[in-house]
């Protein structure tokens, strides 16, 4: 079956004629310009049934749990994904958001994004895209995770399910023909996405905003603009069809929303007001005590952990570093409070119990 990589509902020629075509008896390869001895296959998604070399070409690994080894797979160049994206540009509103080409993530790399992503038996794992449902079903069979795959080429979907089926995890791993873009995103603990970068930008403000504190996020090859990634990796993929020849892996902690003004106390008596400025996971602001102001330092949030601390002169001219260590929990701030004080004036550290709630609300990011 030969059609394009993007499905469409509604069927529109590809932006360029070259992108989208099968080779029926062998795939097509071409050098991308500017990536010197990179192979790619300028094809759309092809089932391809046992024996067909073009298995392992494109898919750099076969199934490891699959006998029959019956793979829908394609490869697809820098070039396919760039068109993509300008497919993606050109849509009316109306049309349907998918325009991703089927890849599939080779056996290694969905190994090591598991691992990125530390899934375990209480994770719930979205994968965005799923193709034929590798991720959600090893995530099933290897670490008892649950989750469902959501894909919008209903044979992949199928494919996937009977998968599941096949090796026992049906109840576990699920999928759905859904568009990534119209799906509940709230029951994840863990989402996963091989994707493009303007289509992870397209989905950032509700990554942001929708998933729990402390869901992680992993994503193969493709960043999320200046929302930087907690950790990255880089996993050998010899046999890339694009690009260099490895796949980069990035990690995302969502981090609680903390944005805005805080009133709080810490110990019995003590006051302070906290002005943050969150982008993501990094925070900036002012802590005032006692009409006095300084520039807090804080350490990145860690899912809805949040660390910081300011050197303010005390009323008796004693300076001290007041330290927060605590977490965003149901809307308020709570934690522990550390004076030390400085200079001369060296005294042991005093630790407290420290909680605040806002003041005023703030837009998120
Ligand atoms: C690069 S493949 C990744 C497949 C799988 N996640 C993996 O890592 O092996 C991207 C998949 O996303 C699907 N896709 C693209 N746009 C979509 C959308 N709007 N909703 C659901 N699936 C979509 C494509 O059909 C394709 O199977």
């Amino acid at each position: 079956m030969c059609r394009p990589a993007v499905a469409s509902r509604r069927q529109k020629k590809p932006a360029s004629a070259g992108f989208f075509f099968c080779a029926a008896a062998a795939p097509v390869i071409h050098s991308p310009q500017g990536v010197p001895g990179a192979r790619v296959w300028l094809g759309g998604p092809m089932a391809v049934s046992e024996g067909s070399s073009i298995v392992d070409a494109c898919d750099g690994a076969a199934r490891p749990h699959s006998r029959r080894r019956r793979c829908t797979v394609a490869a697809v160049a820098v070039a396919g994904w760039l068109a993509a994206a300008a497919l993606y540009a050109q849509a009316p509103a109306d049309e349907p958001t998918v325009k991703v080409p089927y890849v599939p993530t080779p056996w290694p790399v969905v190994k090591a994004m598991l691992d990125l992503g530390q899934v375990g038996e209480r994770d719930f794992l979205i994968d965005l895209g799923s193709g034929d449902g590798r991720v959600v079903i090893e995530a099933a069979r290897t670490r008892g995770a649950r989750g469902i795959g959501v894909e919008l080429d209903p044979d992949l979907v199928r494919l996937s399910s009977d998968e599941a089926k096949r090796l026992g995890v049906a109840a576990r791993a699920q999928f759905s023909r859904q568009d990534l873009f119209e799906t509940d995103l709230t029951p994840a603990t863990v989402i996963t996405m091989y994707l493009l970068p303007h289509i992870n930008m397209a989905l950032r403000p509700r990554l942001a905003s929708e998933l729990r504190p402390g869901t992680r996020i992993v994503s193969h090859d493709f960043g999320m603009g200046d929302w930087q990634a907690d950790a990255q990796v880089k996993i050998p993929v010899p046999e890339k069809s694009y690009g260099p020849p490895y796949s980069t892996l990035y990690l995302w902690v969502v981090p609680a929303f903390v944005n805005g003004i805080w009133e709080g106390r810490y110990g019995e008596t003590g006051q302070y007001r906290l002005d943050l400025r969150q982008q993501f996971q990094r925070v900036s602001g002012t802590l005032t005590i006692a009409g006095r102001s300084a520039k807090i330092e804080a350490t990145p949030i860690a899912g809805d952990r949040l660390a910081f601390s300011a050197v303010l002169d005390g009323a008796g001219g004693v300076r001290a570093r007041h330290a927060f260590d605590g977490r965003s929990q149901a809307g308020e701030l709570v934690g522990t409070w550390t004076v030390t004080a400085l200079g001369a004036a060296v005294t042991a550290p005093v630790t407290v119990p420290a909680r605040a709630v806002r003041a005023e609300s703030a837009r998120k990011p």
